[in-house]
């Protein structure tokens, strides 16, 4: 989608370390969990943008970054250009108000002694000028029609509802202060895979309804690809590889993501059949403790002494610059390869389509 345009929000340098500390009287910092190691992303008006990446890489730490339930260790968050990790009293709450989080887990998220309708409207008591006490309650019945609810539902308690209804009660009041950003942390990983797909469906709906921009994380790239214009791809604290949808899906050049597609599903079995398994040794490293150079190297199949030296840079990869393909865009490697791992619906050839 347009990224010519400036950007609704704008992500520079975006770092979150937890100190470790031991000794119980004097305590001392013995090191960092480097949870978020410098993240930087554009979203576009109107645009999702996917996040993905195995459990623990960061994804969450991001999401609480962005909605100020974390404060940064270092580096910008730009809201339609203005810093907001720097603003305080009336100008952050004015702020936090366009930039909602929907949670992953609708069970947890829910304060179970609360009614739906005040669930929904909590926000109202923080925010009054959106509604005025009186129209609280249409305005709650609105929000649960709007996701698909019966309105009569208002009195009801979250655990007279499944796990879809719950979600869809998360997604209300996310929506509740009419916000032009949705964080949603992994908002249908909790679902079964049957309702996973109508919680998406109907995400897309109120994106077009309300005008609305998305991050939209996930730790399999198959749930973001329906919804998202751009992808980033996480790993250990940054993002490895970022384009558009079919540049992610159909020409990644990092082999983290070339990794992650070989695991995916595929419902085409003539597809299934071609693609490439790519399957990684070891375990991902600590967060405290992050490989020099490439943080990928210890996984990579590809690693030589250059990826232990040298950190490479999230960027065009120099072989790519010279053309306009898909291949040609971000891309955190030294020896970026393009490598169709899924071949596309309906064709049976699996081979790679770059050099190599
Ligand atoms: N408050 C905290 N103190 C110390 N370490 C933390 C804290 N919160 C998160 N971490 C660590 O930071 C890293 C990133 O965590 P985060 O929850 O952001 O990952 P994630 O990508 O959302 O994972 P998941 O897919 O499991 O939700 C993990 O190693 C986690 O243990
Ligand atoms: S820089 Fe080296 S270790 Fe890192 S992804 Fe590329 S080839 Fe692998
Ligand atoms: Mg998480």
């Amino acid at each position: 989608m347009a990224e010519t345009t400036e950007p609704i929000l704008e992500v520079r340098g975006l770092v979150k370390h937890y100190p470790l500390t031991s000794g119980i009287l004097f305590k001392k910092q013995v090191g960092a969990v480097k949870a978020v190691d410098g993240v930087d992303f554009r979203l576009a008006r109107g645009e999702t943008l996917g996040i993905v990446g195995e459990s623990g890489c960061g994804k969450s730490t991001v999401a609480k970054m962005l909605v100020n339930l974390e404060r940064p260790t270092a580096g910008e968050i730009r809201y339609k250009g203005e810093d907001i990790t720097r603003l305080s009293g009336r100008a952050l709450k004015s702020v936090r108000r366009n930039i909602q989080m929907v949670f992953q887990d609708p069970y947890t998220s829910l304060n179970p002694r609360m009614t739906v309708g005040d669930i929904i409207g909590e926000a109202y008591d923080i925010h009054p000028e959106v509604a005025p006490k009186g129209d609280r309650r249409r305005r709650v019945q609105d929000l649960l029609d709007v996701v698909g609810l019966n309105p009569e539902y208002i009195n009801r308690y979250p655990h007279q509802f499944s796990g879809g209804q719950r979600q869809r009660i998360g997604i209300a009041r996310g929506l509740a202060l009419r916000p032009e950003i949705i964080v949603a942390d992994e908002p249908v990983s909790a679902l079964d895979v049957s309702v996973q797909a109508q919680v998406i469906n109907l995400m897309a709906r109120l994106q077009d309804e309300f005008d609305l921009s998305y991050i939209f994380i996930a730790h399999d790239l198959s749930i973001v690809r329906h919804i998202s214009d751009r992808v980033g791809v996480m790993y250990l604290g940054r993002i490895v590889e970022t384009g558009r949808d079919e540049e992610i899906y159909d020409h990644p050049t990092h082999p983290y993501t070339q990794a992650l597609l070989s695991a995916v599903p595929v419902p085409d079995p003539e597809a299934r059949e071609h693609r490439e398994r790519i399957i990684l040794s070891g375990d991902v490293p600590s967060p405290t403790n992050i490989p020099s150079g490439c943080r990928f190297r210890t996984r990579c199949w590809k690693a030589r002494e250059r990826c232990a030296l040298e950190v490479p840079a999230l960027a065009v990869p120099a072989e790519f610059r010279s053309v306009s393909g898909p291949a040609a865009h971000d891309s955190a490697c030294h020896f970026a390869e393009e490598k169709q791992v899924v071949p596309p619906e309906g064709e049976g050839e699996g081979e790679g389509s770059g050099p190599g």
